[in-house]
């Protein structure tokens, strides 16, 4: 087989076949195909898109194409939700305890944050004395004692997608949809849960901008995943304004306390409700989405949820004295509010706009290897459809830099205000399975 004519055949707009696939995966793995000709290739692929069959078969050998998570040891039906990003979304650290504390078990690795949008192993770190990288014993030990772990990857896992990924990003080919959808899957089958939800967020913070493109995405996605043997489910989420109030690292994690205390902001509650029932369903520990979601608002009640989140840290070596008292995180030398023009309604808050400014605060990496000040950030007071009286506050901007009046200057262009009444936008548009 020559991979000049597997290049030809895609350029072609043929469909390639499962040893074409295989072919030109394990020869770019191992070196024998050079990057000149893999660019072809996706070039050829973004123009020609492919179909099921091919976006299947090419998810599968990238999965095969380094470690894959065995988590038999795991007692259990093991759940795992990933979320495509967007700011604001601290959604694992309270749906995690929530599904855990009804009895599914959630072993999962999550990421960093890049840019605009955080991640949940950088939020978990503002806790002193997290390990978010522990032994492989001490994970399975951990969630068959207490049901949950949130850990960094472990292993060279889909070493296919870490070159291919690098390759798209400087050829232009990141947008194709075969291909963002066999690398986000390729990575979620190679972590070894049995059952994923997908939340595929859209709008000016998301990676998808449109409703049609993230349903797109997901129907993909969700077909990959049950196609290759995982229950795979998906919600399509609003990301034009941040989730929640909080935008930043501890200001999340402190959301998220008081979320799994029972006093979180409605979306984010909502989510969580939602997402949890349909986990909790996949797992079999319930059949009936009501009373899930009853089962889960008792956890955030009685504690239970909260309680587990409490475990985790400790198992982790986190000091949850912080979670006891959030009040000992430290805050921001300066904390400035940002406030109303005029009275009305808030119409926009432009999300991408708030993700990157809380990044230059402070509180995101725009290369790999920035630090991150866990403490800087920006908390709401006014979400999409709030009443503001003119000088209301808009929001709090947290940070421990001096200079930053052209950031504030943004993050009040972020906040849209009209005369007229606001519809309140739906968090979830649509479930997928
Ligand atoms: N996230 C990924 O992991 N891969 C993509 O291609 C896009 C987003």
């Amino acid at each position: 087989m020559r991979m000049v004519d597997i290049i030809i055949k895609k350029r072609d707009g043929h469909a390639l076949s499962k040893e074409e696939i295989h072919f030109f995966i394990k020869g770019y793995v191992d070196g024998s195909i050079p990057d000149y000709q893999v660019s072809a290739l996706l070039m050829a692929i973004l123009d020609h898109d492919m179909n099921m069959e091919e976006i299947v078969t090419l998810t599968d050998e990238m999965l095969h194409s380094g470690d894959v998570m065995d988590l038999s040891a795991i007692k259990g039906h093991k759940v795992d939700k990933h979320s495509t990003g967007g700011v604001g979304d601290k959604t694992s650290l309270v749906l995690g305890p929530l599904v855990a504390s009804r009895g599914a078990k959630l072993a999962k690795m999550s990421g960093r944050g890049l840019g605009h949008t955080g991640g949940t192993l950088d939020k978990m770190e503002s806790i002193p004395g997290m390990r978010i990288s522990v032994s492989n014993e001490h994970f399975i030990r951990q969630v068959n004692e207490i049901g949950i772990a949130i850990v960094g990857q472990t292993g060279l896992l889909v070493p296919a997608d870490k070159k291919l990924y690098a390759l798209r990003d400087v050829t232009g080919t990141v947008e194709s949809l075969p291909l963002i959808a066999s690398s986000i899957m390729s990575k979620k089958l190679a972590s070894g849960s049995d059952s994923i939800l997908l939340d595929v967020k859209f709008g000016k913070g998301a990676f998808m901008k449109t409703l049609d493109d993230a349903r797109k995405l997901a129907r993909t996605m969700v077909s990959i995943g049950n196609n290759l043997g995982r229950d795979t489910r998906a919600i399509l989420t609003d990301m034009d304004q941040p989730l929640g109030h909080a935008v930043g690292n501890a200001l999340e994690v402190k959301e998220a306390i008081d979320t799994l205390k029972g006093h979180g902001p409605k979306d984010l509650v909502e989510l969580c409700l939602e997402a949890g029932a349909i986990m909790l369903e996949q797992a079999g520990v319930y059949n009936n989405h009501d009373e899930a979601i009853n089962a889960l608002k008792e956890s955030l009640e009685n504690g239970d949820a909260f309680n587990k989140l409490k475990e985790m840290i400790e198992w982790q070596g986190g000091d949850v004295s912080y979670i006891e008292h959030p009040e000992k995180f430290p805050l921001a030398k300066h904390i400035v509010e940002v406030k109303a023009d005029k009275a009305g309604y808030v119409r926009r808050i432009d999300a991408l706009m708030i993700g990157e400014s809380a990044m230059r605060l402070g509180a995101g990496r725009a290369k790999i290897e920035d630090t991150i000040d866990m403490s800087a950030g920006i908390v709401l007071n006014k979400k999409i459809g709030d009443k503001v009286k003119k000088d209301e506050t808009l929001c709090y901007v947290h940070t421990n830099i001096d200079e930053f009046d052209d950031i504030l200057k943004d993050i009040k262009e972020a906040f849209i205000v009209d005369e007229n009444e606001v519809k309140v936008p739906p968090i979830i548009h649509e479930y997928i399975k």
